[in-house]
């Protein structure tokens, strides 16, 4: 964060949900001494978001951060069990005492966010949504209306998890229970995903560039859209600052676009029995590995606990193979 604030990123974006306060904290302690340098903004989980919640949690989120007050403070997911003209009492209440300086909504479709603007009687000034070259959907409404109403997106997972940076192959999936749970990371969408990829690379090697900060050039490019990329390193960070200066032609950019229409990931049935295949198979690697972590322990200790239970097993596994052939035989 140090760093990135050195090299002029300015939008920092967490939540409550995050690390279950942790990352509100550790945004906290980096932004000590240097609040004015960063537009802050965080999120409530709308779990019960009537008004009296809405107050207590932004004052809880405001005492982790310490700070006085966040730039924008944004409704993480829709909660349609809740009126919103609740939530928006409370959040209100937040703008009028200076605790709030905007107020945004996240994963909202463009009528409920019309509606929540209503509800307030003053703008939402944002709607966080995944938006990336794999998944362009936000440009159906929700960009138009921003662009048009002088509102803004803010584009999350900007480099689809990581797969538009060209690290990944069908035969190197990343690692991490959220990306393995992603149908974008199926092989069939990575591999897909190769002419996107390469048209990345195409442009990136015009610019001495990485794919990576092509796809978020490419985003940036688009008035009303800011991007918050996730990064793992500080070199990913300092790569993802540069990307700012990246100008981008308008025949790249259309290049970009054309490659973009052309991958179209697998989904539906499809896809769910692509995750629950691949879902299954990290159930056995990894029982494989404790079950060879045993007998290794066994092996170091052949009269301890693990080694008797171990031999009982086997033998168990051969009294039953042994019953399951007589079974065989008297059929026959
Ligand atoms: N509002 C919501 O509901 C919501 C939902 C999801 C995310 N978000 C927010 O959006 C942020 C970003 O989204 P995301 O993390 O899901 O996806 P992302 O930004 O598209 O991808 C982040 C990953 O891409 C790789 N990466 C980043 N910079 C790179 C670079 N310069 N070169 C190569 N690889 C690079 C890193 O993974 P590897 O190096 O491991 O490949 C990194 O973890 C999150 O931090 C979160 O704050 C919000």
């Amino acid at each position: 964060m140090q760093r990135s604030l050195d090299l002029g990123v300015r939008v920092v974006d967490t939540a409550e949900l995050y690390g279950f306060g942790r990352s509100e904290r550790i945004v906290g302690r980096a932004l000590a001494g240097r609040r004015q340098q960063a537009f802050l903004a965080t999120k409530l989980l709308p779990v019960l978001p009537v008004a009296p919640v809405v107050l207590q949690r932004a004052r809880a989120s405001l005492r982790r951060l310490g700070v006085q007050a966040v730039d924008l403070y944004q409704l993480h997911q829709p909660n349609p069990t809740v009126p919103l003209s609740q939530t928006m009492a409370g959040l209100g209440r937040l703008l009028d005492d200076g605790l709030v300086r905007h107020v945004g909504v996240s994963n909202y479709s463009l009528h409920r966010w019309q509606q929540a603007e209503a509800a307030l009687g003053r703008p939402v000034l944002s709607n966080q949504v995944r938006y990336s070259l794999v998944d362009r959907s936000p440009e159906a409404e929700l960009l138009p209306w921003a662009q048009r109403h002088d509102r803004l997106i803010i584009a999350y997972s900007p480099l689809g998890q990581g797969l538009l940076s060209g690290r990944y192959d069908e035969n190197h999936p990343p690692s991490g229970a959220v990306r393995r749970s992603s149908p974008l990371f199926l092989p069939d969408n990575v591999a897909r995903a190769r002419p996107l990829v390469d048209a990345l690379r195409q442009v990136a090697a015009a610019h001495g560039a990485t794919p990576a900060q092509v796809a978020l050039a490419w985003l940036v490019r688009r008035p009303n859209v800011i991007v918050i990329p996730g990064a793992s390193s500080v070199a990913q960070a300092e790569a993802n600052a540069e990307a700012a200066d990246l100008q981008l032609s308008d025949d790249e950019d259309a290049a970009l676009c054309a490659a973009s229409d052309a991958f179209v990931p697998v989904g539906g049935m499809a896809a769910l029995r692509g995750l629950a295949r691949r879902q299954a198979d990290d159930t056995r690697a990894e029982l494989r590995q404790r079950v060879g972590a045993l007998a290794d322990r066994a092996a170091g200790d052949p009269g301890g606990l693990v080694g008797g239970l171990l031999r009982a097993a086997r033998q168990a596994g051969r009294q039953a193979a042994r019953q399951a052939a007589g079974g065989v035989s008297r059929a026959g």
